[in-house]
């Protein structure tokens, strides 16, 4: 496994653990005064770090174009959303909790086709490469 399968396999399930940890925060009654919401913000900020890293390395790898502009708009949303939860945690809102749900899927969806998408195009290059004559 490489650095960068490594990297999307903890951001995949950093983000179903940070899903859970929401739904719980949202449950809790008070998210604001609950102690989760210290590895909730935790988990988000890292989350763009390792994003970031996901981004660099994949524009950095033969890929496809989509599977770049897939990550690129992945790491996007998660700053919206980082900015989205602190924007909840001033200023408790309803439809601000609704997109901030939301982002999250479209998020999770968004990693999952990107994955997808950059191990068809690795697979593609090393089909090519072991067919290559010597
Ligand atoms: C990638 C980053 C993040 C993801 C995927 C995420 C996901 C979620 C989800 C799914 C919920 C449940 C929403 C609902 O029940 O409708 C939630 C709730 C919440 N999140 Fe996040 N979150 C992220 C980052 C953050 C950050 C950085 C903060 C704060 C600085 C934050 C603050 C909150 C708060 C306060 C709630 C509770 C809202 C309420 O019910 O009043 N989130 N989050």
């Amino acid at each position: 496994m490489n650095n960068q399968t490594l990297a999307g396999a903890i951001g995949a399930a950093g983000l179903v653990i940070q899903i859970v940890l929401g739904f719980a925060l949202s449950g809790s009654g008070s998210p604001t005064g609950s102690m989760l919401i210290f590895p909730h913000m935790l988990i988000g900020v890292a989350g763009i770090a390792l994003l970031a890293f996901l981004v660099s390395s994949i524009f950095l790898t033969p890929s496809s174009m989509i599977a770049r502009l897939v990550y690129a708009v992945a790491f996007l949303l998660t700053f919206a959303q980082v900015a989205l939860g602190f924007r909840i945690l001033a200023v408790p809102d309803n439809s601000l909790v609704m997109a901030h749900q939301g982002l999250a899927f479209v998020i999770l969806v968004a990693l999952g086709v990107g994955g997808m998408l950059s191990a068809r195009s690795r697979r593609k290059s090393m089909m090519t490469a072991a067919a290559a004559p010597v």
